[in-house]
């Protein structure tokens, strides 16, 4: 297995260029809500006071039952792992992939070892929680996981918690799965437990930075104070409170539904190409797929005004691999159509440059 680190600074955003479709980054929408845009725009009156942090942290709080010392906001969920990478001083650190890079590339950064647990596709990417060392002080995981899909069982997570042991859960996604079912987001009793949130994804803020960390009064201490001061700004705050308020935790269930069904119409077309293999059991609002040449492929789909995230960049996945983003269906249909033409000019013979039945002129 490699463990090469080349790719670990490679996201989605990369594979965007003008007048592409973007099925390659996970933001939900093209830009945020219109009532969030006011939200905003009214935050800019008070740009001139430095950010005071309060009623937003109040807000998340009171959205997960939890008490506002147990909330700790960040320029994104992105910053949340740069600060745990610099805050704590693991001895042994598992990150488990496939999985978004940036936890791996900030406990990097910040100079520490970081092993790295596998999981399988023939196991459906699901973990057993018996493969994680035991001596590890440090465990990250996603839920559910990017680039995978899958929606790890709470149960598999909370068998990783113990004593000594920080245990890291990226639930950037959870907002986009109806109901949260497997989110540990609110949960006050597991030793070292810190859960990751971010309000990019749903809300279309990816370029604002808008993210929390959940969890110990005692662990969150720790990463204030390796955070920038006033690292996340009046309009990300006002956002933050916002997006916690229970019509937009309403608004975000009714559009994981949706999206939800948009992603059954995306898993029935590709389930049309036989080329096609989906990985494991897609519950996130992006589906992993191996194809024969996907790296081919994805520069052929470009080429037909169509963005998709190379999956060879994240560790345990190869060339063969692709992510594609759950778009509405009419979206979905141009994918599909691009796709298919791809897939249809790949397997054709290769155009003959000399035919037989061809007169050859020979050079004077
Ligand atoms: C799984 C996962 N976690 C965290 C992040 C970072 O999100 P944010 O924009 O809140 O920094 C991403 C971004 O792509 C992600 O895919």
């Amino acid at each position: 297995m490699s463990t090469s680190t080349d790719g670990l600074a490679h996201h989605g955003d990369a594979e965007l260029a003008a007048g592409l479709l973007d099925f390659a980054v996970n933001v939900r929408r093209a830009e945020p809500p219109p009532w969030l845009r006011t939200v905003l725009a009214a935050s800019l009156d008070r740009l001139a006071s430095y950010p005071d942090d309060h009623d937003a942290r109040g807000a998340v709080a009171e959205r997960h039952d939890r008490t506002i010392a147990e909330v700790l906001l960040t320029a994104g969920a992105a910053e949340a792992f740069v600060l745990l990478a610099q805050a704590l001083r693991p001895r042994h650190a598992v990150v488990v992939h496939p999985q978004f890079t940036e936890p791996e590339a900030a406990l990097r950064a910040a100079g520490h070892e970081v092993e790295r647990l596998v999981l399988d596709v023939a196991d459906g990417f699901r973990l057993d929680p018996a493969r994680v060392p035991v001596d590890a002080d440090l465990v990250v995981i996603g839920n559910p996981t990017n680039p995978t899909s899958v929606l790890h069982p709470a149960a598999t997570l909370r068998a990783l918690a113990r004593p000594g042991r920080t245990l890291v859960i990226d639930e950037a996604f959870m907002d986009a799965v109806p109901g949260e079912p497997e989110s540990l987001a609110a949960e006050r009793d597991l030793t070292g437990l810190v859960v990751i949130r971010s309000l990019t994804k749903t809300w279309a803020l990816a370029g604002l930075r808008i993210g929390y960390a959940l969890g110990d009064p005692g662990v969150l201490d720790q990463l204030r104070r390796v955070q920038p001061l006033w690292a996340v700004s009046t309009p990300a705050l006002a956002a933050a409170r916002a997006c916690s308020a229970p019509t937009a935790v309403l608004e975000a269930a009714r559009a994981a539904s949706s999206a939800v069904l948009h992603r059954d119409y995306l898993l029935a077309a590709l389930e049309r190409l036989p080329a096609v293999t989906i990985a494991g059991m897609p519950r996130a609002p992006f589906v992993l797929i191996h194809l024969a040449g996907a790296d081919r492929i994805r520069l052929a789909l470009r080429t037909r005004g169509v963005a998709v995230r190379r999956g060879d960049t994240f560790p345990g996945l190869g060339r063969d691999w692709l992510r594609v983003a759950v778009r509405p269906p009419e979206l979905t249909d141009h994918l599909i159509t691009a796709l298919s033409d791809v897939l249809t000019a790949d397997a054709a013979p290769p155009a003959t440059r000399f035919h037989p039945s061809q007169p050859t002129i020979e050079p004077t």
